[in-house]
């Protein structure tokens, strides 16, 4: 089995399963600069608050703001759907509230992944009682054919199969998201 951390262009084989190289650390290093650029030129001069979704989000995230040219606030929400499996249970739990008072104020809804994007409309009924004057969200991955319904996502950083992935903040049973790239299940072995 290759090295687990750093970068390996060799696929990681985990139990009975292979993961091959999808996305490079510099692929994804990249398209998040792009990302923060427009995100700092639509909000300007509006401080926003970037709140990430735990635990995937949070390399995403810490990455991201450094990229971000505009004052900005942090916080965090903690959701758990996955459990210690690759497909999600539909079943949404809320672990872990906001600290902070959003109310009247821009939002940022930082994600790792939207799969089902069940963890997404969630977070956007949570989101009404708190009143905040605006809610977009950004998210490094979506499957858009996993999708359950039509989630509206304002800055997509890679669409990608629908299949499981790993490293960058991503986890398979809460191991492997040090990895700086980004690995996806084979099917076939190859
Ligand atoms: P959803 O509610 O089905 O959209 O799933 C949302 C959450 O499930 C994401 O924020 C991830 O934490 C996790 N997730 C979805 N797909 C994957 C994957 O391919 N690898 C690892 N985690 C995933
Ligand atoms: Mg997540």
């Amino acid at each position: 089995m290759s090295e687990i951390n750093g970068l390996t262009s060799e696929k990681l084989i985990i139990g009975d399963d292979v993961f091959v190289p999808f996305l490079t650390e510099e692929q994804i290093q990249n398209r998040l600069k792009e990302l923060a650029q427009q995100i700092s030129h639509d909000y300007k001069e509006k401080i926003q608050i970037f709140i990430g979704v735990l635990n995937g989000a949070f390399i995403f995230l810490a990455d991201l703001i450094k990229n971000v040219t505009i004052n900005c606030e942090l916080d965090f929400f903690k959701l758990s759907s996955y459990g210690d499996s690759k497909i999600s249970s539909g079943n949404v739990r809320l672990l872990k509230e906001l600290n902070c008072d959003v109310n009247g104020r821009e939002i940022i809804i930082v994600e790792d992944i939207v799969d089902t994007g069940l963890s997404l409309q969630y977070i956007r009924r949570l989101m009404e009682n708190y009143k905040p004057s605006s809610v977009k969200i950004v998210s490094l991955l979506v499957k858009p054919k996993s999708l359950k319904y039509n989630a509206k996502i304002d800055y997509i950083g890679f669409e990608i199969p629908s299949k499981f992935v790993i490293g960058y903040g991503l986890d398979y049973a809460q191991k492997y998201r040090n990895l700086r790239a980004i690995y996806i299940l084979s099917e076939n072995g190859v």
